[in-house]
């Protein structure tokens, strides 16, 4: 079989990986990939919303299944045109997509099938959202409507912080029309933890649980990035946890993907906040892969990645998970990404990355590639993520201590990395 992936980043590597592993695949491409993809696949470089580019590859080479990484495809429709011509296509269709590109359709349809999530307002005007905002106070959480690479919501500590971002998502349209809308919503508390399951719309197989660590710098200080590592299993997902995500969240989900006839084939991914009561609210859903987590992910996965992928395509998977259980391996994993100086501000790239041979001999590490290119002789830096260092172990305290010590091996001008990835877990029970 002959499969394309589309993406080129860390969580598509680790797919890739998967997919290289697998005795039914005989031939993977990648659009565009990156240099550690280009060890196991054919990159072409195909932007992934080139939907005639990408057609063409996959009539003309004969591809049996497409796997699409990023969102920015499927919120465009390259699931509903792949389907249409008859392909399989591992995303959901545009209308499913927007549980992630919209945030005000994906907090309504929460509202409409009673998942748990913060109260929220959803206005047009910048002065009512400020009105608002002055009327409710502190802390309080904005989102720009739309996709905004990650970047459009603020978790403001104050009313001045609150409406700064409500005119800059407004008014100077910082993420375009993403900020024609604006959600306001309430500020809740607790410990965030990613939950993504495989889906084809008639049923759902849960993935392992993760935790993705979104500032750059060490305690969780600094911006947001597009996540710096991750770890797995997440502890704040004990088994009674993982009970109410599936009855309160999960459930509700497709039962509403049902209802309202969506096309969901591929990852349903819930970014969750954890009470302290131990009861789950749903911050985002992300119609996509989680990219670090995939990587800690799939570094656990038993099964074979593309009989799921391609159970998923067919709407099969009841019938798959009925065969053969997608299976999990007991042990741990933690992701480290190592990323370039400034990330996430700007950045240069072409940096020359060392020490990648020794790191990838490690037993139970997998490098991960993100940004990174070849220069003809070496991986160079092309990207803020550059690599995503990914060790398994018998427990995290193991997993971590495995990664770091791959870390410590790799180096390349300005790279900086978090050295608390997985803090939260150790020391604690792991189920
Ligand atoms: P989102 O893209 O909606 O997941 O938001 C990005 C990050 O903002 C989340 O990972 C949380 O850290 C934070 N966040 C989002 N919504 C809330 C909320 N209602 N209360 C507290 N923090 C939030
Ligand atoms: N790691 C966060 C995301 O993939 O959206």
């Amino acid at each position: 079989m002959k499969v394309l992936v589309i993406g080129g980043g860390g969580r598509e590597h680790a797919i890739v990986w998967r997919l290289a592993q697998s005795r039914r695949v005989d031939k993977i491409y990648c659009c565009p990939g990156n240099a550690g993809i280009a060890e196991l696949a054919e990159c072409v470089d195909i932007r992934p919303t080139d939907f005639d580019g990408l057609m063409n590859l996959v009539r003309y080479e004969w591809i049996d299944l497409t796997i699409v990484g990023p969102e920015d495809p499927l919120a465009a429709g390259l699931a509903d045109v792949f389907r249409k011509d008859g392909r399989k296509i591992f995303g959901p269709g545009a209308s499913a997509a927007r549980l992630e590109s919209s945030k005000v359709f994906s907090k309504d349809f929460m509202r409409r099938y009673g998942i748990p999530t913060a109260e929220y307002k959803v206005f047009n005007s910048y002065i009512h959202a400020e009105d608002y905002v002055r009327l409710k106070g502190a802390p309080i959480v904005i989102k720009a409507d739309g996709l905004a690479a990650g970047k459009g919501v603020f978790v403001a500590g104050t009313v001045d912080e609150a409406c700064e971002a409500i005119r800059l998502i407004m008014k100077e349209r910082a993420f375009g029309e993403a900020g024609d809308r604006v959600v306001v919503e309430e500020c809740i508390g607790g410990e965030e933890a990613s939950f993504m399951a495989f889906t084809d719309g008639k049923t759902f197989v849960p993935m392992v649980s993760s935790q993705d660590h979104k500032r750059i710098f060490d305690k969780d200080l600094g911006p947001n990035t597009g996540g710096m590592g991750a770890y797995s299993p997440a502890p704040v997902l004990t088994e009674e946890v993982e009970r109410a995500v599936m009855e309160k969240v999960m459930k509700p989900f497709l039962h509403g993907v049902q209802a309202e006839r969506m096309d969901f084939r591929g990852v349903i991914y819930a970014g969750l906040m954890i009470r302290a009561d131990g009861s789950p609210m749903v911050l985002e859903f992300n119609c996509r892969f989680g990219d670090p987590e995939t990587q800690a992910v799939l570094a656990r996965l038993d099964s074979d990645f593309f009989e799921v992928a391609l159970a998923v395509s067919e709407g099969k998977l009841g019938s798959l998970a009925e065969r053969a259980p997608v299976a999990w391996r007991p042990d741990a994993s933690v992701c480290v990404v190592l990323a370039s100086g400034g990330y996430p501000g700007g950045y240069e790239k072409g940096k020359i990355v060392k020490g990648l041979e020794a790191a990838k001999k490690m037993k139970d590490v997998v490098v991960f590639h993100a940004g990174t290119g070849f220069d003809g002789e070496n991986v160079v830096t092309a990207g803020g993520r550059v690599l995503g260092v990914t060790a398994t172990g018998s427990d995290v305290r193991t997993a971590k201590a495995r990664a770091y010590d791959a870390v410590a091996k790799i180096s390349f001008e300005g790279m900086h990395y978090r050295n608390d990835i997985a803090d939260r877990a150790v020391g604690r029970v792991v189920c």
